[in-house]
């Protein structure tokens, strides 16, 4: 038996990597890279929370969204926005994982606070 051809799909900005037959699905190779992507339906296109971000010159290599898929994201299927639970690895890619909301308006505050302390120094 022929064995099956593995893609590389790489996990930004952490740069992890992992290996994926074709038709593994993006949630799982993050989980494989030890990349972690938030899920509450269990990989059923229902709660929004696998987002990532697949550039326009890599869409290719992502199977194309299904019904399910394009009613849940619309327009942003078009910013390249695709749920790692429904989009299967056809070819090499690089994928990026938006920063945790709760980390996002954590580092926010924190660059405030030091633009504040560095505005009081001068
Ligand atoms: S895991 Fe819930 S939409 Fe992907």
């Amino acid at each position: 038996m022929k064995p099956q051809k593995r893609y590389k799909v790489t996990f930004l900005p952490e740069g992890k990597q992992t290996e994926a037959a074709k038709g593994l699905s993006l949630l799982e190779a993050a989980r494989r890279a030890g990349v972690k992507l938030a899920t509450r339906c269990g990989g059923k296109a229902g709660c929004l929370m696998c987002k990532v971000r697949v550039d326009a010159q890599e869409a290719g290599a992502v199977k194309p969204p299904g019904d399910a898929e394009r009613r849940k994201l619309g327009s942003q299927l078009d910013e390249g926005v695709r749920l790692a639970c429904q989009a299967e690895v056809w070819g090499d890619v690089r994928v990026t994982v938006p920063e945790d909301p709760l980390k996002a308006a954590v580092r926010r505050r924190l660059e405030e606070a030091r633009r504040e302390r560095e505005d009081e120094l001068w």
